[in-house]
């Protein structure tokens, strides 16, 4: 077995009901961020942590994923001729950034499933999942962390995050000892999407993760859970109960930015705040927004 990292899966083959009608005919993982779509961000992400190996998992409405990362001959001509070179350059980086290849789930059966469609592809070694609707920022780098981890423990690696209390309903969570590190803890349990009253912690896993691929023999018999789904979360609870599968699951705790673009109202604040940190767009919207919130009625 290879012990490095060097392969990523991106499930995006959810059906993304939430954002309804926008995904009847696009994936929720290409909706905008300002002006990239949000898979585009998660991809430069793998690539700044060292992974240039992607593998999309894809549902309906593939054909958009794939064209973004392709190159666009007739687009590309016509910006040459105008001499639009700025925008030329935007075109041609999503092309060039990385290795993709693309795989049907088929039916959307869940996280868990949409993994497991990955085995061949990623054979006996060490690889990253990350979602396309978890934004990171990528000035408080969280992945390379999570490599660095898998390496030194050899164990299945998750992200958790603190959330409000009444907000871990919506997460997977998770019941954690301290380790030597104040940054990592020990995972001892994981439960998907609990009741706020059941939660062990108000710690919840975010889109990325760095697994073993044992997982991949779990997933096998893993049955639907949540929502009727196979979930990815029950697959590592049974990673984290028996450390001697695959070495246990261990969580890196992120305190960084993170963007949650799965949600309409979550969608709509990470516009706003990568906008406004953004030096072409900033200056003209902060004090647009300003006036905007002074406006505002209670
Ligand atoms: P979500 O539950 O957030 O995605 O799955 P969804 O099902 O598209 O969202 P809603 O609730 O209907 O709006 C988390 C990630 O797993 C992928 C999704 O694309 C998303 O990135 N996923 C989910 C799959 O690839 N296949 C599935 O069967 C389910």
């Amino acid at each position: 077995m290879s012990n490095s990292v060097r392969k990523v899966v991106i499930p995006a083959a959810g059906l993304g009901t939430r954002f309804l009608p926008a995904t009847k005919a696009m994936p929720k993982e290409m909706l905008p961020v300002v002006d990239k779509p949000a898979i585009q961000y998660v991809v430069e992400e793998a690539v700044d942590a060292g992974l240039s190996d992607v593998l999309m998992i894809i549902g309906r409405n593939k054909n958009a994923l794939a064209n973004h990362f392709d190159r666009v001959t007739e687009l590309e001509l016509n910006l040459k001729r105008k001499g639009d070179h700025d925008h030329l350059e935007q075109v041609e980086e999503a092309s060039d950034l990385a290795d993709i290849h693309f795989l049907r789930q088929g039916d959307p059966l869940g996280l868990g499933h949409a993994v497991l469609r990955a085995r061949r592809h990623i054979g006996n070694e060490p690889f990253a999942v990350m979602l396309g609707d978890d934004l990171i920022d990528a000035r408080d780098p969280l992945l390379s962390k999570m490599i660095e981890e898998q390496g030194k423990r050899q164990a299945t690696i998750i992200a958790l995050m603190e959330v409000a209390p009444e907000a871990i309903s919506l997460y997977g969570a998770a019941a954690v000892e301290p380790t030597e590190d104040p940054q990592v803890v020990r995972v001892t349990g994981l439960v998907e999407k609990p009741a706020v009253e059941d939660a062990p912690s108000n710690l919840a896993i975010i889109g990325r993760y760095v697994l073993r691929p044992e997982v991949f023999g779990i997933l096998e018999h893993t049955k639907p859970g949540k929502g009727g789904e196979i979930q990815l979360t029950d697959a590592l609870q049974e990673l984290a109960a028996d450390e001697e599968i695959a070495g246990g699951v261990y969580g890196v705790i992120f305190t960084g930015r993170r963007y949650d673009t799965g949600d309409r109202a979550d969608y709509i604040k990470a516009i706003v705040q990568l906008a406004v940190d953004r030096e072409d767009l900033g200056r003209e919207l902060k004090p647009w927004l300003k006036d905007f919130v002074a406006g505002l009625a209670d």
